[in-house]
């Protein structure tokens, strides 16, 4: 079984914790790719939701599958988000931010009632960071907030080069936010929690992929079945 396999039976799974009437989040993302794929066949033949995504790519496939979309300023509070990560541990604190979305990812997070990740198994390590952390950042004054992060990626115990993410034809990466992304590559995160809070607070970063406590339910494709992490 190869990993796009492994990706769509998480992402099918994930499809049982939709049900008719819901307001859905939907991620973004090859796994997501998946769930959207699958929850359009479930609207075409009848199912009733309406949906918020997380990138204009989520946005344009939602769209040309007629599923039906609303906005956070519609709808402001929805009961489900499935989405994808890049990293999860056992207590289904997240790295995101491998598609460039993470900023809309995680306020479509905080508005869910449920957030359940889909993933193959080989994202679930111990402890997060093997994956460089994405970290979304204003443009304006961008070198003085990398000196910031470089100083609360120290504070929180970790250390790592902080790299501009850039388009293969070498100019910067802006996301659908109109921000930069810098990875941070950190090999491990001691302290998730803390280095999240230290990057919180760096007026120049808008959000970073750390995704923690906003995850409920973890679907993982294994090749000997579908394996459930529930908190
Ligand atoms: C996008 C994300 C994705 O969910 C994450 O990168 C996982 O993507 P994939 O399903 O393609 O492995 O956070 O910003």
């Amino acid at each position: 079984m190869n990993a796009e396999h492994l990706k769509q039976q998480a992402a099918e799974a994930a499809l049982d914790y939709v049900k008719d009437g819901m307001k859905l989040g939907l991620g973004t993302g090859s796994t997501a790719v998946y769930f959207i794929k699958g929850l359009g066949e479930m609207v075409a033949n009848g199912l009733n939701v309406i949906c918020v995504p997380t990138s204009i790519a989520s946005h344009e496939l939602a769209k040309s599958l007629n599923i039906p979309l609303t906005t956070l300023d519609e709808t402001p509070k929805l009961d489900l988000v499935v989405d994808g990560a890049d990293e999860l541990d056992a207590e289904l604190n997240l790295i995101k931010g491998g598609g460039a979305a993470l900023l809309r990812e995680k306020i479509v997070a905080a508005a869910s009632a449920k957030m359940v990740v889909i993933a193959d198994d080989s994202k679930l390590v111990a402890p997060l960071g093997a994956y460089p952390l994405p970290v979304e950042v204003i443009p304006f004054g961008a070198a003085a907030t990398v000196e910031l992060m470089h100083k609360a990626i120290k504070d929180a115990g970790s250390t790592g080069a902080v790299t501009l993410r850039n388009n293969a034809d070498g100019t910067p990466l802006i996301t659908d936010g109109g921000h930069y992304i810098y990875d941070c590559a950190l090999g491990s995160i001691a302290n998730p929690k803390q280095l999240a809070l230290n990057l919180n607070v760096i007026p120049g970063v808008v959000e970073h992929g750390l995704f923690i406590g906003l995850a409920q339910v973890a679907i993982l494709a294994t090749k000997t079945g579908i394996q459930k992490i529930e908190i």
